[in-house]
């Protein structure tokens, strides 16, 4: 078995990954400060796989605590997710973002490079392409992050880019992930913010449970179908395929980036009447005025996954409410 390292391996979409790492036949080895995850969540993939997780609790920064892992595990190749992922929080927090975004992920590419290990896939985001001039957004998209947490992940992948053009030995493929939604089928791993939810999946769902009053709506006069605002939300489980199959194809790249998303927006609307059909529950919510870094409508060009990686999603909204809702009424509490 291959053994793979995987950063931020304890969070929502680092445990989707590490379920479909195994089930692909390689064997991940988990680094997590816990700082926004939870241990239990290690115990959580063993019930779901039947298989010991190998995981240290340590940060990025520890040098040489990650050669000595990479060596030890003769690590094949690096999928690099840890790191704050809050777009309001990295508005109030900037040096928070920039120092465990970026600084940590230079820690880890010299572990890397004092290893010889020259292959990474890296989890950026569509936050970094901005306001859309045009949709659906392809990887030549101008990149224009409105907030830190995308400036970060442009400098990262900035980063990654004059890392490959001074060792062409390099291996990357950069994965931009639209909105992460959804659970695995167990209901036993799933998003499992620690304070109230930034993000709107979370939220309905605690909505619905009875944990929170309402849903606030972020703007209704948003230039769209129904003036709330659309993304192209992605099941979190095809998200993580999506990183087998970029594995799989990573010695066939050079320097590459990927969208990952579906190729279809829901609005905040839609989304909530997708949710109402599937649980027979009602979400109650009220409108209010715009998030400030909040954008009317971006939906993925999900041709180039489909061309390099011969993937593409396969579950539907409806499939990302059933397994939001079920991993919700599980983990009433969440897993903290
Ligand atoms: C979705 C829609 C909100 C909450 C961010 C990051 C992105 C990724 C996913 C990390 C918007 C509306 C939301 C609420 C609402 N993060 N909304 N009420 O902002 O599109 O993307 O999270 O990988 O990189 O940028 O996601 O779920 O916060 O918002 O009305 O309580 O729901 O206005 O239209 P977002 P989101």
């Amino acid at each position: 078995m291959k053994n793979i390292l995987i950063t931020g391996g304890a969070g929502y979409i680092g445990s989707h990954i590490c379920i479909e790492l195994l089930n692909a036949n390689y064997n991940p080895i988990i680094i997590d400060n816990f700082s926004n995850s939870s241990e239990k969540v290690i115990k959580r993939i063993e019930k779901i796989t039947q298989t010991k997780i190998k995981f240290f609790k340590c940060n990025l920064g520890d040098k040489k605590k990650l050669i000595d892992i990479i060596k030890f595990f003769n690590c094949e190749a690096v999928l690099h997710l840890s790191g704050r992922k809050y777009v309001n929080e990295s508005t109030n927090k900037p040096l928070l973002y920039y120092f465990n975004n970026v600084s940590e992920t230079i820690s880890l590419l010299e572990a890397m490079i004092a290893t010889s290990l020259k292959k990474i896939i890296f989890s950026s985001s569509a936050t970094i392409y901005g306001k859309p001039k045009n949709l659906p957004i392809s990887e030549n998209h101008p990149l224009s992050p409105e907030n830190v947490y995308g400036e970060t992940k442009l400098i990262i992948e900035n980063m990654l880019k004059n890392v490959f053009n001074s060792d062409k030995a390099w291996k990357i493929c950069i994965l931009r992930y639209f909105n992460p939604v959804g659970a695995h089928e167990s209901g036993l791993i799933g998003d499992n913010p620690q304070n109230i939810p930034n993000n709107i999946m979370p939220y309905i769902c605690q909505v619905a449970i009875g944990k929170r009053e309402k849903l606030k709506i972020w703007g209704n006069d948003y230039d769209t179908i129904d003036g709330t605002g659309i993304r192209d939300y992605i099941h979190v489980v095809d998200l993580a395929k999506g990183h087998i199959k970029a594995l799989e194809k990573l010695q066939t790249f050079d320097f590459t980036e990927i969208n990952l998303g579906t190729g279809r927006g829901y609005s905040v609307l839609q989304l909530i009447n997708s949710f109402e059909k599937v649980t027979r529950k009602n979400i109650n919510f009220e409108f209010k005025e715009r998030r400030i870094g909040d954008i009317d409508i971006n939906y993925a060009n999900p041709q180039k996954a489909k061309n390099l990686l011969d993937w593409e999603a396969q579950f539907d909204i409806d499939r990302m409410c059933e397994d939001s809702w079920r991993w919700q009424i599980m983990n009433p509490e969440g897993l903290n």
